[in-house]
């Protein structure tokens, strides 16, 4: 408890992010501290486990300290620990559980295990105070594209997901083959903002209809093939104009089946979530339909868009409320299914 209120501990490791933060209520970030490994994953193109694991174990003790530190308390305080326990890595997810069930039995503070992607949609409640259940939730990042029901606060309805590749990843393959780097998104969404995104009309693929499901694997191929044509025909390739269209068709799609699905379900607000939610032009589009159509959007700032702790804090917190605690027999699941608690 700090000053009367609540005290949670979030800790997360599920990919590239090693982050500790402390929250009162919930929903007031005291602390939401991130050491990102990209720059060691910047040279291989993109995250290498093996490595991940180790760096998270290098950080994962200072990170928290610090949290503690900036947030003006310690361990003794803390009233609930939450952790993400899938998906993700499963060497990364391992060192931030090891590290919470560690903390939990040490000072017998109780545990709860979170699903990533109720983590992602919780950065709404902290950026919202006001924002409560049903609504729908759009999660876009480099692990998942998926259309949410979200009735309460535990409670959850997938509608679709992709069937290959994620939204992120998609990003994130095309920016390689335009020789942009890593991470793609952030990248391709600064060189979309000079190219035209009619230049080239890549397919939009809807799969069958009323379908919430994507599939974004064809539209990297052809992005490869039209660049490959361009070459042999002896033109150069406008890297803009590819990225621009490129981003053009993936959130055509994206867009539309989340503001169908809003509608559909009759829920008047939309909820942004994961680390292609910061895509300027997503954001954009999404409020320009919504309004259109009388949907509320919720959008977090960039810095709860990326994997941070304060939204597995977050996401604790209501699972805790609703009675739920783990053990310390939690284990890690690369392979999480997100369901009800
Ligand atoms: O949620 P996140 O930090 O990690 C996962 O849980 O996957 O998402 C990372 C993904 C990467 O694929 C990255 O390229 C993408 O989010 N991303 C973006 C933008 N910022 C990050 N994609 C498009 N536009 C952006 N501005
Ligand atoms: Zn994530």
């Amino acid at each position: 408890m700090k000053n009367g209120k609540f005290l949670t501990m979030g800790i997360e490791s599920s990919c590239d992010e090693t982050s500790v933060a402390l929250l009162l209520e919930g929903r007031e970030v005291l602390s939401n501290v991130i050491a990102s490994q990209i720059k060691i994953h910047q040279v291989f193109g993109g995250v290498v486990p093996e490595i991940a694991s180790r760096h998270h174990l290098e950080n994962v003790n200072q990170v928290t300290d610090q949290a503690l530190k900036e947030a003006g308390v310690t361990l003794d305080d803390v009233d609930l620990i939450g952790v993400t326990y899938g998906p993700g890595l499963v060497g990364a997810l391992l060192i931030g559980l090891a590290s919470a069930k560690a903390y939990a039995f040490a000072k017998n503070i109780p545990l709860v295990g979170v699903h990533h992607i109720q983590g992602h949609i919780s950065a709404n409640y902290i950026q919202y105070p006001e924002l409560e259940p049903p609504f729908m939730a759009l999660v876009v990042s480099g692990g998942h594209t998926n259309i949410v029901e979200v009735n309460d606060y535990n409670s959850f309805e997938v509608l679709g997901g992709t069937r290959d590749d994620a939204a992120g990843e998609a990003f994130d393959k095309v920016a390689r083959v335009l020789g942009l780097g890593y991470p793609g998104g952030p990248l391709i969404d600064q060189i979309a903002k000079e190219g035209n995104p009619e230049a080239i009309p890549f397919k939009r693929v809807f799969l069958e209809k009323g379908s919430y499901d994507f599939s974004f694997s064809g539209i990297k191929t052809g992005v490869l093939n039209y660049i490959n044509s361009e070459k042999q025909a002896g033109r150069e390739v406008n890297r803009a104009d590819v990225a621009a269209s490129f981003q053009q068709a993936v959130l055509d799609v994206i867009v539309t089946k989340a503001v169908h699905a809003a509608k559909e379900m009759k829920k008047d607000k939309l909820v942004l979530a994961g680390g292609v939610a910061a895509n300027s032009k997503l954001r954009e589009m999404l409020q320009e339909q919504c309004g259109d159509k009388g949907i509320q959007l919720y959008r977090p700032a960039p810095i709860l868009c990326t994997d941070n702790a304060a939204m597995i804090g977050c996401a604790a917190y209501y699972k805790y409320k609703a009675g739920f605690v783990s053990d310390l027999t939690l284990d890690a699941y690369p392979n999480l299914p997100l369901t009800d608690i």
